[in-house]
């Protein structure tokens, strides 16, 4: 039965659609929408932009390349530091109609300890996502493509908080599946992939990066294979369950990854194009299912 309830970290989730880190703002919907995007809210858990322990402006424009199947993202991870967001953003993720996860990531492991520290108690979020994979920071991959580092950071973080650790994965890795072992045996209670693939635009009017972070990560329906290919992988290696993302945008994508050994799906760049992608996607996953019964 696609699109149905799904038990994942003690908690029961309405149905398995979450969206990618930093595609959907939903502070800003309820800000515009009130209580009326309470009952149309398009996800089953609602994963924050990834935080920092500091605040940090982001990256220097432009930031994106739109590609006829897709785009690239240099955004750099802007976001009000770890703070702000306890004493403003925190309140009102609360008041959404779904568990909250929030995503972190550091530039040490000390900073990533230190913030996984602060909100570990708090009772308004169910599960912590590790960034161990952003394409647009310096340092930002280096965890994520590196069985050891990410055994290490996700054993530091496993002994700084109860709550559930999802360790957030790199396509740039070609053993997904070592990486993954390597933070399920480390604590980790969830793996999710893919983050962006590194990609890189040339300024049409004379060479050079275009992006102003130099390079940029990839997404969008063009990845959409690479990420069955690892979520498939991944799947097969590990027990803990998988957040499948990259490309998804209908209810047929979402069903392959969820085919693939996916136990959740992550709508991601489709939110741009689509704030409402969500609902339609759990709408049509749930219609394929009507019509795969119809067929027997
Ligand atoms: C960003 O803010 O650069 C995107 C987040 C990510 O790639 O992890």
């Amino acid at each position: 039965m696609y699109g149905g309830p799904v038990k994942i970290f003690g908690a029961e989730l309405a149905h398995p659609v979450v969206n990618g880190s930093g595609t959907f703002d939903a502070l800003a919907a309820r800000r515009v929408f009130g209580e009326q995007l309470d009952a149309r809210f398009p996800f089953a858990a609602y994963v924050s932009k990834t935080i920092t322990l500091e605040p940090r402006p982001g990256n220097p424009p432009p930031r994106l390349w739109e590609l006829g199947q897709g785009m690239i993202n240099s955004i750099g991870l802007p976001n009000k530091g770890l703070a702000r967001f306890i004493e403003e953003d925190l309140p009102a993720y609360a008041m959404l109609p779904a568990p909250l996860i929030v995503s972190v990531m550091g530039f040490s492991g000390d900073e990533l300890a230190a913030a996984v520290e602060a909100l570990g108690e708090r009772s308004e979020i169910l599960a912590f996502e590790l960034n161990f994979s952003c394409p647009n920071v310096e340092t930002g991959n280096i965890v994520g493509s590196s069985p050891e580092e990410t055994a290490a950071m996700t054993s530091l973080l496993r002994g700084r908080t109860e709550k559930p650790l999802i360790a957030k994965l790199s396509p740039s890795s070609a053993r997904p599946d070592q990486i993954a072992l390597a933070a399920e045996q480390a604590g980790a209670n969830a793996v999710s992939l893919i983050n962006t693939l590194p990609g890189m635009a040339v300024d049409p009017s004379g060479g050079g990066p275009w992006l102003g972070g130099g390079g940029g990560g990839m997404s969008g329906p063009a990845v959409r294979p690479v990420a069955l290919a690892q979520v498939s992988r991944v799947a097969e290696a590990v027990e803990i369950p998988v957040i499948g993302m990259g490309g998804v945008s209908c209810g047929r994508d979402a069903r392959e990854m969820l085919d693939a050994g996916a136990t959740l799906v992550g709508v991601g760049t489709e939110n741009f194009r689509d704030p409402a992608a969500g609902e339609r996607i759990l709408a049509e996953l749930r219609e394929l299912n009507q019509s795969s019964v119809e067929r027997k």
